[in-house]
């Protein structure tokens, strides 16, 4: 019997989206050139609307190294919230029935869904209410439950690693402290990795929270010590420890509920009064999610999209494929669900840094 498949990317967009596709895409013809594949834009937005384009093999050709996502995406905050195609009636669909609507009008066989960790909410329930989903774990962050390795992530890592490696030499000629801050949403996966290939000599990740004045004596100490420079890499939703005892809300009132106010340069305002030397930021943002996949990712999302097809083919429905301990493994997705896989404080690779003289920023150094 002829599949019907439907596949869309939701959630911010990171590298890997379309080799990811390819590789679902290729195999279901390759296994059946009848195959029916519709893929949905902009997200569950397209799912809910029955916005989709019927794709054809040539859709999954010339894509392997490009950034971004053929289909489009978007981020939704749904739940209960009534369907958009009834925005008038108070009583009608929400987006949940919208999307079971357009799935079962379409007779689909099967979901495929590329995203992160909001994106597995909906796919958990779209799976709890009938439908056939599987997942593919796409994010730079690194911090979907479940897998060891999201896709982008390395990608991602190799970018913030260049932006450090490009720090150094101006760093040096101007002896100065930068503050680079890498992306990673509340997780410091991306910072920790990116910190050590960078060779960043201060770590500030979330899952560590930081004394300001510390981060300044550390700083100050490797001056004395006749050091040039000092690179700090901090991840964007890094906090001191006076913040990470605040609530949501006191944080917000904290920050002036100023969403683009920067880690990076709240930092930076507080060791300028307090390093012997000047203080730079520079802040990557977006530019760590585009571009092409690396090589890593290309093979990751090769092997991951087969796996999702293959699966597809064989009926196995209701899970993430993931990748543990260097095999493709099937997650349920109401494990993955609502959890977030931030860096165990233990993690071995942040006692490597440490006893490399890595500075988490959270061991009192006596100030200079
Ligand atoms: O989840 C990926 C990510 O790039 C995070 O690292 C970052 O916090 C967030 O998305 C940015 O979101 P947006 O694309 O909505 O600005």
């Amino acid at each position: 019997m002829t599949l019907k498949v439907g596949m869309l990317t939701s959630g911010g967009d990171c590298q890997g989206l379309n080799s990811a596709m390819r590789g679902v895409g290729k195999r279901l013809f390759e296994n059946d050139p009848q195959t029916e594949v519709y893929g949905f834009l902009d997200g569950y937005a397209g799912l809910m609307q029955s916005n989709y384009r019927v794709m054809k093999p040539s859709d999954f050709s010339g894509i392997l190294t490009l950034g971004g996502t053929i289909l489009g995406t978007s981020r939704q905050v749904f739940k209960t919230m009534n369907d958009p195609l009834y925005p008038n009636r108070s009583d009608g669909p929400t987006k949940l029935e919208g999307m079971i609507r357009t799935y079962k009008d379409l007779n689909l066989d099967g979901l495929v869904i590329l995203g992160g960790n909001g994106t597995h909410k909906t796919a958990n329930l779209l799976s709890e209410n009938g439908l056939n989903v599987i997942t593919l774990p796409k994010t730079i962050d690194n911090d979907l439950w479940g897998t060891d390795m999201t896709f982008g992530f390395q990608s991602a890592v190799n970018i913030a690693t260049e932006v450090i490696d490009g720090i150094h030499s101006t760093a040096s000629s101007h002896g100065r402290v930068f503050i680079i801050e890498v992306m990673g949403h509340n997780v410091g996966w991306m910072t920790l990795h990116a910190g050590i290939a960078g060779g960043a000599d201060v770590i500030l990740i979330p899952e560590i929270p930081y004394d300001p004045l510390a981060v300044a004596a550390a700083v100050n100490k490797r001056a004395r010590e006749h050091k040039r420079f000092s690179i700090i890499a901090v991840a964007e939703g890094a906090k001191t420890k006076e913040e990470a005892k605040m609530s949501k809300k006191e944080y917000a009132e904290k920050i002036g509920n100023l969403p683009f106010l920067s880690v990076a340069y709240r930092l930076a305002s507080i060791l300028d009064k307090l390093t012997v030397q000047e203080v730079r930021c520079t802040v990557p943002g977006h530019f760590q999610r585009g571009g092409s996949p690396c090589a890593y990712d290309r093979v990751l999302t090769t092997a991951l999209g087969v796996a999702a097809a293959d699966w597809v083919i064989q009926k196995k429905f209701g899970v993430m494929v993931g990748m543990v301990n260097n095999e493709i493994v099937g997650i349920p997705l109401k494990d993955v669900a609502g959890k977030v896989k931030s860096v165990p404080t233990n993690h071995p690779l942040i006692q490597s840094a440490r006893n490399i003289g890595i500075y988490f920023g959270d061991e009192d150094l006596e100030n200079g």
